[in-house]
């Protein structure tokens, strides 16, 4: 058994992997315990976010993006492109590249920051005299000792009760960025982020992509009037997406899957597919934790109950990221992961949930952050709202890129800025000065007032921001 650790991480992802190098900042000894193997059985720490979510996605959907642009529109631009073609299989090698690069990076980060890693998986073993014992197991085989434990073990795919992954026709986010061929029909359930991410790579590279969404409204959690211009965008595109459906029998074969469903009339439907992806959420993921050993309480959805502060019902036992409630997202298991290890040392760490931004890698890209203008509407706040559309914007008339709009909405008395919501080009990018003006409890006229480089596609947020005031300047 090794000398107790001030820290130690289980889950080696966004969350815990930032935990890690921040606990060690602080000055602590600090363990990361990560199970995740690479093709060759080796680590390959960074979770779900490096592995087979944010950054093989972005991946993906960058080089699908630079296909599409050949193909439907360097013409706008005067560039001919004769015999274009497709290599998937070089495509997906360029994914694997920049999946390792990230891996070989957290492992240097290891390093440099005096950070012990462990390849296998991390389980309580027993809490005794104030410290808990934590087994290895897998390609290490270790029993650590530590104080203070940092839970961040992610999520999973959640599948359709009945129909489990094969990952070679039924696939969950880990097939769906690997699918060797494009497919020549492509079926998805579930029109949230995954489904409309991964729906528009496979489109842009050929595939007939028809997406099944269960509610009736598209993108519910999204401002309606971005989600209507988000949907016009994507109807354009060819992506199709019904609404309202409900899933019945799905049945793979090795030729395809055969998805039988009603539709929003309650109409028999059968969709028959080469592949399908289910994207229809995540759930946490505690398996193997051994959370029974010492007591450690889950909720009923299987993720750890946590408080405020990620504070578990056990001293000294902290959980953060997917596996804990609120947005799974990368970004709030690493802020929640810098917190907690601020917290260890006494600070006061904090996470601003308010502030999270959201973002929706699609074509055009769609980006949040604060409320909707119906959450508003539903708590009765009294607000004012400024839309600009890129189509009067000169940098995205340069771009060629004119889709869409930045929204602001403000406190009517105030004037502080309540969200931002915006579907466009760069919107990923835009929306960080929103976050910063919210953060900062900026009003709409802060921003309107502020030097905006032109031209800039952040020249529309500053006419959003006039447009509060009713004075937008271009249009
Ligand atoms: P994870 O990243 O899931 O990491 C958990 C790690 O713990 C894993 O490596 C796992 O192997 C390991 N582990 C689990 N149990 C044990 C154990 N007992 N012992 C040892 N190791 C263990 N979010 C964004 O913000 N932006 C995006 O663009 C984005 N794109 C996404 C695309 C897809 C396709 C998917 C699926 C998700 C995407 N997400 C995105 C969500 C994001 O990936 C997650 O919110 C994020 O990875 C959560 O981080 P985490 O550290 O909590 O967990
Ligand atoms: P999601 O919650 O975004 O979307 C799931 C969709 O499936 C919803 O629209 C839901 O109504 C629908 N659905 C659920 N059950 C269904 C059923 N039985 N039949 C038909 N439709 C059904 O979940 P998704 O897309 O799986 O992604 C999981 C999470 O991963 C996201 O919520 C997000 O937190 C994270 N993520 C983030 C990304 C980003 O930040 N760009 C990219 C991809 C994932």
């Amino acid at each position: 058994m090794s000398k107790p650790f001030d820290v130690i991480v289980i889950g080696g992802g966004p969350g815990g992997y930032i935990a890690a190098i921040r606990a060690a900042q602080l000055g602590f000894s600090v363990a990361c315990i990560d199970e995740w193997k690479n093709a060759a059985g080796g680590p390959a720490p960074g979770g779900t976010c490096t592995n087979v979510g944010c950054i093989p996605s972005k991946a993906l959907l960058q080089s699908s993006e630079h296909y599409e642009q050949a193909g439907h529109h360097f013409a706008e631009h005067g560039i001919e492109v004769k015999g274009l073609g497709l290599d998937v299989s070089k495509m997906l090698a360029r994914k694997n590249t920049v999946v390792k690069q990230n891996n070989d990076g957290i492992l240097y980060l290891f390093k440099k920051n005096k950070i012990g890693f462990f390849h296998g998986r991390g389980a309580f073993v027993k809490a005794a005299d104030g410290l808990y014992e934590i087994s290895v197991t897998g390609a290490q085989n270790e029993l650590l000792v530590g104080k203070h434990i940092v839970v961040a073990t992610g999520s999973n795919a959640r599948a359709l009760p009945g129909t489990p992954f094969d990952e070679e026709n039924i696939l969950s986010n880990d097939g769906a960025l690997r699918i060797g061929t494009v497919p020549k029909k492509l079926g998805l359930i579930g029109a949230g982020v995954i489904g409309l991410e991964m729906g528009s790579v496979w489109r842009r590279l050929g595939a007939e992509v028809t997406i099944l969404e269960g509610l009736p409204t598209f993108l519910g959690a999204v401002d309606e009037q971005i989600a209507k211009e988000a949907k016009k965008a994507f109807d354009k595109q060819g992506l199709k997406i019904e609404l309202g459906v409900k899933v019945g029998e799905i049945k793979g074969s090795k030729k395809g899957v055969s998805i039988a469903y009603s539709n929003a009339k309650g109409e028999a439907q059968t969709l028959e597919v080469d592949k399908l992806i289910i994207s229809i959420g995540r759930v946490a993921n505690t398996t193997g934790l051994g959370a029974e050993a010492v007591g450690l309480k889950l909720g009923e959805r299987g993720d750890i109950e946590v408080d405020a502060e990620c504070k578990t019902n056990l001293p000294n036992v902290w959980a953060i990221g997917d596996v804990v409630r609120g947005p799974m997202l990368a970004h709030k298991a690493e802020e929640e992961g810098v917190a907690v290890a601020e917290r260890i040392a006494g600070q006061h760490g904090h996470v601003n949930f308010n502030t999270v931004p959201w973002v929706i890698y699609t074509s055009p890209e769609i980006a949040w952050v604060g409320q909707t203008e119906q959450q508003l509407k539903s708590a009765g706040r009294a607000y004012k709202a400024g839309s600009f559309p890129f189509l009067a914007n000169g940098r995205a008339r340069a771009l060629g890129d004119t889709t869409g709009m930045v929204k602001m909405l403000a406190d009517a008395t105030t004037d502080e800025i309540l969200g931002v919501h915006i579907v466009g080009p760069q919107a990923s990018e835009l929306i960080a000065e929103c976050v910063m003006a919210m953060e900062f409890r900026a009003s709409s006229e802060d921003i309107a007032r502020i030097c905006h480089a032109h031209p800039s596609l952040s020249e529309a947020t500053k006419e959003a921001a006039l447009a509060v005031d009713k004075r937008t300047l271009n249009f």
